[in-house]
């Protein structure tokens, strides 16, 4: 199993006491430690839960906070809710989408920095247009100050 850091993960479960109705709450640990839900390390505790991994990935899946795939350094969210919507936030995702080269269909940068989500509403509509990065949220963006601040994070690494 290359990806799973047994031992820890044996950690959070023992922590729960290898309970599956914790299972919510082992999966958000997990995903805290590898920044995504790795589906070796799923299988090692479906193996250990004695649940079935059908029903990990249901879990896993139904959530919109869990991710089975690897996302960057830099989690961009952009709001999209009303607010923001009406601020123009699909030029500021636009404007980044093609400096990063991501898409729809593609968020996360070949070299794992930036991945580039949508969101609705992040509660501050205020501010709009609101991004977050990381959870730090920036306001009253615009497509240049956005690529700016991208710039910055690229040349930190
Ligand atoms: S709509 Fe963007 S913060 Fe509310």
């Amino acid at each position: 199993m290359d990806d799973c850091k047994c031992s820890l993960v044996d950690g959070i479960l023992n922590k729960y006491d290898n309970n599956k109705s914790n299972l919510i709450a082992i999966l958000q640990e997990i995903q805290n430690e590898y920044k995504y839900l790795p589906e070796d390390v799923l299988n090692y505790v479906a193996g250990k839960l004695e649940i079935n991994l059908s029903k990990i990935f249901s879990v896993a899946t139904f959530y919109e906070n869990f991710s089975l795939v690897p996302k960057g350094k830099y989690i961009i969210k952009v709001c999209d809710g009303t607010a923001c919507h009406v601020r123009k936030s699909i030029p500021i995702l636009n404007a980044m989408r093609k400096e990063l080269g991501l898409s729809e269909s593609k968020h996360t940068t070949d070299d794992k920095l930036f991945t580039v989500e949508t969101v609705s509403c992040l509660g501050a509509c205020g501010l709009a247009p609101v991004i977050t990065i990381n959870d730090k949220v920036y306001a009253k963006m615009t497509p240049d100050s956005t690529i700016e601040l991208i710039k910055t994070l690229r040349s930190e690494g």
